[in-house]
Formats: structure tokens, C-alpha cells, sequence
């Protein structure tokens, strides 16, 4: 949050705990992992997710990997694979991010997801960040700490120069090793590299035993949709309604007669948490769907233009 007073904790068991405590009351730590600091909340708490984007001043909301301390903590959010299973004792834990199907009851917030129904994983091995998981013990959604269209901080003091003020603790244990993000590899069909970094593409075929597709190879035999990285409802969306027309139900903002508020108060960051649920429920009822005005301030800037994803022509 803007204003706060920024924490600097080091990697003592006190400071670990300490930063642990703030991951629990829905505050943001940054923390080192082996590729590149992290910035940290509860992936279980919309409020905590949707403060991470406010705090990067993210101008979208691209999903998040959801950090864990375990391949048996990871098993708990996403349906498990051989493949999967060969490349964690491979490379976990490391630079190689693993996205697989959600499982059904996962608690994890929308906002990491970007209302996918898959999650980004990654066991990290820094041992700081492997002594907050566990300390905190669940899942922690982390993009790189720098503020949006910023390089990826390999420092703490990289970290503090793009947060300072904006987030409630630095957890410094110096420089990370690898300074690369991580390998992101989506266990699809056929394994798919959606992000070069930390582990080579030859390191992965050698215990797949088959190169993995590129993103851009990917596309062109795939399903369309299957790598598309943002939910859209399948009811049709309109934007800047002042009232309902016809068959529609209004997600609304502010004090206002709406089907859904996303915050009565007009509170951007209760807006945001809510955005995605507030999608999936009203695009279940099948109708056709009327938002109300977001202002373009703060999280307002990402809210409308996921909105605007929502709403423009789809072509399936
Ligand atoms: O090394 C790293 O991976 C660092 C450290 C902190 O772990 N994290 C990092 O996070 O680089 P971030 O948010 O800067 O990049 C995450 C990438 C994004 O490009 C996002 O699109 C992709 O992961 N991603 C996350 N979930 C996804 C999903 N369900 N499907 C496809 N891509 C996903
Ligand atoms: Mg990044």
C-alpha cells in the first residue's frame, strides 16, 4: 500500500516468522527465491492478490505462479501427472515452473489465475524462500518484485528502489544465483514452453524424452483457445452501461441497483479481488452481461482492461 511503512527483515527464524505473520494478515512480503525476488501474498486471499497488482501497478492482471514449499503441497491444487511428477524430482526444488489443471476445492484466489482453470507451480529452491513456505504453509502468489515494465530485482535494494512505501516488508538475504526467471513449462496435451529462463528447453526433453513445442509451434496445432491466457465469459459483455437492457444483469460498482456490486463502497482494490468471481457467477446464469463505469485510477486501469478483454468480439 502506498504510504506503509516498508519492513527489513533479514533471514533470521524471527524475521521468517515475522514475515510469515504478515503473509497471514493479507500483507505483501518480498522475498528472495534463487531466479529473482518475489512479491509475495496469500494465493488464498483475493484481497492480498489484488493488493499485489496495486502495488506493481500492473495495467493488466497476467496469472501468477503460485509458490510452494513441496511436490506433495503442489499435488493439493492441481491434478498431477507422470510427466509432471518426472520433472519435479528433476529439476524442485528450482528454476522450473510447471502450470497443470486446477483442482476442483482449490481456495485459490481468481485474481492468481486470472480466472484460468490452471495454475502455474514452482517449489523454489532458495532457502529463504523455502523457510517462509513453510513457516507460512500455503501457497504463496508471487510475481517478480519490480513495479510494472521494470526489469526483475536480483536484489533487495533493486526491490526497495521500485516498493519501497508500497508493500509491508523486504525480506533481504542478498543476491539471487540465478538472476533469470524461471522456466515456465504448461503440461498440456503436449508439453508446452510458454516462458524460456532458469532451466534449458534441451534439459527439460532430455527427461520428458521429447523436445517440448515452443509457444509459436504450439499455436498452430493446438486447439485455439487452449493457450489463450485470459478467461472470457461465453455470455456477451457490454461496458459503461448506465442500466440494464433487456435479458442483462449488471455488475455494478459503487452505490448503485446492480445484480452484483464488485464494491459498494467504489473501493478498487474490493474491486478487483472480486472481479473474477464476480465473471464466473453472473456468466453461469447464461445472460448477456452489463457493466457499470470503473474509474481508470489505481487498479481501476487493470480492472478495465481485463473488462475490455471480457467484452471485445471472440472468434470460436
Ligand atoms: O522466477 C520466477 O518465475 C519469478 C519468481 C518470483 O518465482 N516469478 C515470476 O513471476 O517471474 P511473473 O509474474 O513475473 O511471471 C509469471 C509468468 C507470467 O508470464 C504469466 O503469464 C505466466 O507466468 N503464467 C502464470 N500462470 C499461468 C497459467 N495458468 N497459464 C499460463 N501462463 C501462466
Ligand atoms: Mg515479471
Amino acid at each position: 500500500m502506498m504510504g506503509t511503512k516498508t519492513e527489513r527483515l533479514s533471514a533470521t527464524l524471527a524475521d521468517i516468522t515475522r514475515a510469515a505473520g504478515i503473509l497471514r494478515s493479507g500483507g505483501l512480503v518480498a522475498f528472495p527465491t534463487e531466479t529473482v525476488y518475489g512479491l509475495g501474498g496469500n494465493a488464498r486471499n483475493d484481497d492480498a492478490v489484488a493488493a499485489i497488482y496495486e502495488a506493481k501497478g500492473r495495467p493488466s492482471f497476467n496469472p501468477l505462479i503460485a509458490h510452494l514449499p513441496s511436490v506433495e503441497a503442489a499435488k493439493r491444487y492441481v491434478s498431477w501427472s507422470d510427466q509432471a511428477e518426472r520433472l519435479a524430482r528433476a529439476f524442485w526444488p528450482g528454476p522450473l515452473t510447471l502450470v497443470l489443471p486446477l483442482l476442483e476445492g482449490h481456495g485459490i484466489s481468481p485474481l492468481v489465475t486470472a480466472g484460468l482453470d490452471t495454475l502455474a507451480v514452482r517449489v523454489p529452491a532458495h532457502s529463504a524462500a523455502r523457510a517462509l513456505l513453510s513457516a507460512f504453509d500455503g501457497p504463496i502468489a508471487a510475481p517478480s518484485a519490480n513495479p510494472s515494465g521494470r526489469i526483475s530485482p536480483t536484489s533487495a535494494t533493486h526491490v526497495r528502489a521500485g516498493l519501497d512505501g508500497r508493500i509491508e516488508a523486504i525480506l533481504d538475504d542478498g543476491p539471487c544465483t540465478v538472476g533469470l526467471e524461471s522456466t515456465i513449462l504448461g503440461l498440456f496435451d503436449r508439453p508446452t514452453l510458454l516462458r524460456p529462463g532458469g532451466i534449458s528447453a534441451d534439459e527439460v526433453a532430455e527427461v520428458l524424452g521429447a523436445a517440448p513445442l515452443t509457444r509459436n509451434g504450439a499455436e498452430a496445432i493446438t486447439a485455439p483457445g487452449q493457450l489463450q491466457s485470459h478467461y472470457a465469459p461465453s455470455s456477451s459483455v457490454r461496458l459503461n452501461a448506465l442500466d440494464r437492457r433487456g435479458d442483462e444483469l449488471l455488475l455494478g460498482f459503487g452505490d448503485m441497483d446492480c445484480d452484483v456490486n464488485l464494491s459498494q463502497s467504489g473501493d478498487l482494490i474490493e474491486a478487483a479481488a472480486r472481479l473474477f468471481a464476480a465473471l464466473h457467477e453472473l456468466d453461469q446464469t447464461g445472460r448477456p452481461i452489463a457493466v457499470a463505469m470503473i474509474p481508470q485510477y489505481g487498479l481501476g486501469a487493470a480492472i478495465n482492461d481485463r473488462l475490455r478483454r471480457a467484452a471485445a468480439p471472440r472468434n470460436i
